[in-house]
């Protein structure tokens, strides 16, 4: 017996990690190990001899199974402490440097615009990019062959000769969101649908994609009226500057009768360009009283409702509140301009914060 101890005792002190030592444990005092088939051998003993083997083994097993459990609690601590030397790290170390994104002019004054007439009480309406050619022109009072039709530079989508499907296009004015909107909500109701527009054209002051904010609203009693306070009122809380002075010219579109264009008085001295003064005016917007027929067309009775409507360059207002020359530049990706241009992400436009600073 004093063998068998001395052999487990040493091998426990000598064992180097934890699956040795539970090898040792079975070995010892595992069912079949050494000591519990000796303490089987106790029943074949005389009563005498049982009374002095039998404690004696039990003492022996209590001795290794504490010894078991002391190395045991031995090795964990070491390896915690071979962790916490190996795997450290300087918490008081600098971060690495991020490249700061910025917010694009677009969608800066598309939430400027959003927060101005979201305070005259007009919700946002979205439509579809791809827009089939009844939302973009026939609902809108321009029928197939009309010479509207022409006037714009539509980009079609593709179709097979036999693709019986309506034809499709690159949605040519945010107008298709009056229908949609009309569809969805029918009268009242005062929206506008901002988004992007495609044309083919492209100058200082075009781009085949580009942007626009479609306003509407239709009511009991809406006139003419309305629409230009709304505009005027819009566009002293946009450009911040006292003196802006907006032209209403005569107009024609399919889509409203009466039908005004608007511009915006500016200058372009070398390259630079400003709101409220020179002898330049850059058109912004379409807009009129909405056509009967477009009514009808969104499911609303021209009899009983009328509203006013209006389509307004996003592009165009940032290119003149921000004095950006070319429009081009816009979409151009050029970090050097995006970071000269762009917008911090923290400055979330609302009217009582101000708009932009
Ligand atoms: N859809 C017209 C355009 O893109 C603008 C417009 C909208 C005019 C609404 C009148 C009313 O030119």
């Amino acid at each position: 017996m004093d063998a068998l101890r001395q052999k487990y005792i040493d091998a426990i002190a000598n064992a180097a990690d934890e699956s040795s030592l539970e090898d040792l444990r079975v070995q010892a005092v595992g069912k079949k190990g050494e000591v519990s088939l000796k303490m089987r051998e106790l029943g074949k003993m005389t009563p005498e001899e049982r009374k002095e083997a039998g404690p004696k083994l039990n003492a022996l097993k209590n001795e290794i199974n504490s010894a078991l459990a002391a190395k045991k609690a031995g090795l964990a601590d070491a390896a915690l402490d071979e962790r916490l030397r190996t795997e450290w790290l300087d918490v008081t170390l600098p971060s690495r440097l991020r490249g700061q994104g910025s917010i694009h002019p677009v969608s800066q004054v598309t939430e400027e615009v959003t927060a101005i007439f979201a305070d005259m009480g007009f919700a946002v309406a979205e439509g579809p990019q791809i827009e089939n050619d009844w939302y973009n022109f026939d609902a809108l009072n321009i029928p197939p062959h009309h010479p509207a039709r022409q006037e714009f530079d539509t980009f079609y989508m593709h179709r097979d000769k036999d693709d019986e499907r309506a034809p499709h296009v690159l949605r040519t004015h945010t107008s298709p969101v009056q229908i949609r909107a009309m569809e969805k909500t029918g009268a009242p109701i005062r929206v506008i649908a901002p988004g992007r527009v495609y044309r083919s054209d492209y100058d200082q002051t075009h781009t085949p994609m580009f942007h626009q904010v479609e306003g509407m609203a239709i009511g009991k009693d809406i006139s003419m009226a309305n629409l230009k306070w709304v505009l005027e009122e819009f566009c002293r809380a946009f450009f911040e500057v006292d003196n802006v002075e907006l032209r209403f010219r005569a107009s024609h579109f399919p889509f409203t009768e009466p039908s005004a264009e608007v511009d915006l008085r500016c200058s372009w001295d070398n390259g630079q360009l400003k709101v409220g003064e020179g002898d330049d005016w850059m058109e912004i917007l379409g807009s009129g009283m909405m056509h009967p027929k477009v009514l009808s067309a969104g499911g609303i009775d021209p009899d009983k409702w009328q509203g006013f409507a209006f389509g307004m360059g996003i592009d165009r207002i940032a290119m003149l509140k921000y004095g950006i020359p070319d429009l081009r530049a816009f979409f151009d990706s050029d970090l050097r301009w995006l970071r000269h241009y762009g917008f911090s992400a923290l400055d979330m436009p609302t009217l009582h914060g101000g708009l932009s600073k």
